[in-house]
């Protein structure tokens, strides 16, 4: 599964836009369907309104009416020749709308490195703080 992520990723990974940074970004988000949704990095003049790929292929999967228990799986790739990281944002983002559980893949040229939700953001602040 982590291939065909990372194939899917691949896909779209020059449909980032990416004009300030330069740093293509792609996700890839596997449903309890079997259906891969996937996301790009999409960046703004007014920097900080910068949504990455990660948040890109959440937010298209809540709105294709996924929610946290459909989702499973997500990979992050750049074309970078180290690893990249989810950013803080992102975690928080990932710890709202993904279970605990879910397997976080992070890609860079012939190595994957996964991680649970949970261990990418432990002690996360969440609804049960409120
Ligand atoms: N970025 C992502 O899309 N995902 C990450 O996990 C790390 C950072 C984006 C945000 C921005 O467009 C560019 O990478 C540089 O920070």
């Amino acid at each position: 599964m982590q291939k065909t992520l990372l194939k899917a990723a691949q896909a779209v990974l020059d449909k980032a836009y990416v004009k300030y940074s330069n740093f293509p970004v792609a996700a890839a988000l596997l449903c309890d369907d079997g259906t891969i949704i996937t996301g790009v990095n999409i960046e703004n003049a007014s920097y900080g309104l910068t949504n990455c790929a990660e948040r890109t292929a959440l937010f298209t999967a809540y709105t294709q009416g996924y929610r946290k228990d459909n989702l499973k799986e997500i990979l992050i790739t750049t074309s970078k020749d180290h690893l990249v990281s989810p950013c803080g944002a992102c975690r928080q983002v990932l710890s709202e709308l993904m279970p605990k559980e879910a397997l976080v893949h992070m890609h860079y040229g012939n190595t994957i490195t996964t991680v649970t939700n949970e261990e990418l953001l432990p002690l996360a602040f969440s609804e049960e703080d409120l």
